[in-house]
């Protein structure tokens, strides 16, 4: 019997998951599907509970209901639980079991530059989901010390204060940026090709990884900046593939099959 697994979010026809997901479906020669599900704002808890009743495997949630997927679990991760949300769901013997494959994903991006959690301090410019989600990976996979940096500093204390001794609201991004090994716009500026957030590279280390949550466009006003003056530097792109991997293995009980260029799949369902 074929295996559905898909893309739950609203707005939805914009994901890039189906491509990726139902390419790598077809280059494993599984018989599976992967389909966006446009689930209404009012409605979630109801749209996944009748997804089960059809008997959909699991299911990729996003905008804007990764934290109510998190609350219509019967079970979550560690990661799921400390970043407030879930963008994996899989539906097992009446469970519904949560977890959180951004916070992997991020980590993946950022390791083809060589980054690892431990290496120094980490910066997030933000303080909404996409932020606590980046935080909870990083303080989970080590990180000395997290900096939170935004613009309504009140957001930044309370995402500081909700994530242990280990993470840090900053006033000033020049203080935050001073021996940063990595830094990630996890705002919302920059999305369709508009200024980044305020960053004073010039504070940081050369060395310091520099990433952009943003993929639309894949080099960013704020990527630029970073590029412009030396720092390596690691798109949205490689994050949300890197999101999928797992999410793949969770839904079809193998990981993704090699010889698929899903940078270059995603890349052409961008179009
Ligand atoms: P998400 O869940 O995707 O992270 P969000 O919770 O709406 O979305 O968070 C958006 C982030 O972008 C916030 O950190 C927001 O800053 P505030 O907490 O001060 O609102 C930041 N952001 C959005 N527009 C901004 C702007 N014009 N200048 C600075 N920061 C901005």
């Amino acid at each position: 019997m074929t295996v559905t697994a898909g893309v739950v979010g609203n707005p939805i026809a914009h994901s890039l998951s189906p491509a990726i997901h139902n390419a790598w479906i077809a280059a494993a020669g599984l018989d599976a599907e992967y389909q966006p599900f446009l689930a209404p704002l009012d409605g979630f808890a109801a749209f996944i509970a009748d997804l089960r009743g059809k008997g959909v495997r699991g299911v990729n949630v996003t905008i804007p209901f990764k934290e109510e997927a998190l609350a219509v679990a019967t079970s979550a991760s560690d990661l799921a639980q400390l970043a407030g949300a879930a963008n994996l769901l899989v539906f097992e013997n009446g469970e519904v079991r949560a977890d959180n494959t951004d916070g992997p994903g991020l980590l993946e991006a950022l390791a083809t530059e060589g980054f690892k959690a431990t290496d120094g301090p980490a910066v997030i410019l933000g303080a909404g989901g996409a932020a606590r989600g980046a935080a909870a990976a990083l303080v989970l996979a080590g990180s000395p010390q997290v900096r939170i940096v935004n613009r309504t500093r009140e957001r930044a204390h309370a995402l500081a204060a909700s994530l242990g001794e280990t993470v840090t609201d900053y006033q000033r991004a020049e203080d935050a940026f001073a021996d940063a090994a990595v830094i990630i716009n996890a705002t919302s500026l920059g999305l369709g090709g508009g200024e980044g957030p305020y960053a004073p590279f010039e504070c940081a280390p050369g060395s310091a990884v520099v990433m952009d949550m943003v993929y639309k466009p894949l080099v960013t006003d704020f990527l630029d900046k970073a590029a412009g003056r030396g720092h390596p530097t690691v798109d949205g792109l490689a994050m949300l593939i890197g999101q999928a991997k797992p999410s793949f293995e969770a839904f079809f009980g193998r990981p993704p099959p090699a010889g698929v260029d899903a940078r270059a799949v995603a890349l052409g369902a961008m179009r």
